[in-house]
């Protein structure tokens, strides 16, 4: 099979997903590369279907040692005829758990062929300056990493062509899943009066959670804890507050503080 297209599809919040899958694009240098976002819920609307020469690369954050159920309905939208596929979890430096297996059953399902996968560390959603968590990941050293990966299946694909079910790889991890599906329902984030109110954070949101006309108004049900708001904030005015998030937050600051290594499957 003369392979033509690498369509990326990344869910990345505070953006380390999409580092990583940005560097394998990198290295496997397609002749066409598609990017699909699927990080905000106008881009969830659409639904995918693979050209029997496409390549998918996908990647999502572990959320609570699980794909994030939020893109759930998306994935049911996805489909192929075995379309080669490279599975890439990003997580923050605690555990992935059985989430990387989980994303390859679920796009098996879907008529795919994951013939790659990877789980890579990401900055930790709550990680702070105060309490920073795998605060520098994805390093150089990641991102050489995952670009030297997309080179090697670049080369798997060369020398079999046509891969089929002998060619699909085994990430670890058990049925049924660990891990929760269900996140916290919390009020975590404090506005400073340095908010502007200038609806970066209402824009970026991946479950529309954030009134645009008033960013202090959070809809706590359909919040994820992302903290992309936190992040991505011009004016720093937001954080967490005081309660079960900052708790965490300390927690994986002083419990998860050994750098933890990339794992690849190919
Ligand atoms: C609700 C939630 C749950 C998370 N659960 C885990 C987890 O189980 N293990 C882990 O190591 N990191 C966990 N993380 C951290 C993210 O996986 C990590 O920060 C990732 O790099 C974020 O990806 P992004 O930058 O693409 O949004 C969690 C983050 C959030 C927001």
């Amino acid at each position: 099979m003369n392979y033509q297209t690498l369509k990326l599809v990344s869910f990345s919040p505070t953006g380390t997903t999409e580092a990583i899958l940005n560097a394998i694009a990198q290295g496997f240098n397609p002749g066409d590369l598609i990017t699909i976002d699927i990080t905000r819920p106008k881009q969830r609307s659409q639904p995918l279907l693979l050209a029997t020469d496409d390549i998918l690369l996908i990647g999502v954050p572990v959320y609570m040692g699980r794909v994030p159920e939020v893109i759930g309905p998306w994935l049911k939208t996805l489909h192929a005829t075995n379309t080669p596929t490279i599975c890439v979890v990003v997580y923050g430096n605690r555990v992935y758990d059985d989430a990387l297996l989980e994303l390859r059953d679920i796009i098996i399902g879907n008529g795919c062929l994951p013939i790659a996968a990877g789980a890579f560390i990401g900055e930790h959603s709550f990680s702070s300056s105060e309490t920073p968590i795998a605060a520098d990941r994805p390093n150089p050293s990641d991102l050489a990493l995952a670009e030297s990966f997309g080179r090697k299946i670049k080369d798997k694909l060369l020398t079999h062509p046509n891969p089929d079910r002998n060619c699909l790889i085994s990430p670890p991890g058990q049925i049924p899943y660990r891990g929760e599906t269900t996140l916290w329902d919390v009020d975590f984030i404090a506005v400073s009066p340095a908010c502007n109110n200038c609806q970066r954070c209402s824009s970026i949101c991946p479950t529309a959670a954030i009134n645009p006309q008033d960013s202090r108004q959070i809809d706590h049900k359909k919040c994820i804890t992302c903290c992309a708001c936190i992040k991505k904030c011009p004016t720093q005015a937001r954080s967490i507050k005081p309660g079960p998030v900052h708790d965490a937050a300390n927690r994986l600051h002083t419990n998860f503080k050994a750098p933890k290594q990339p794992e690849l499957f190919y």
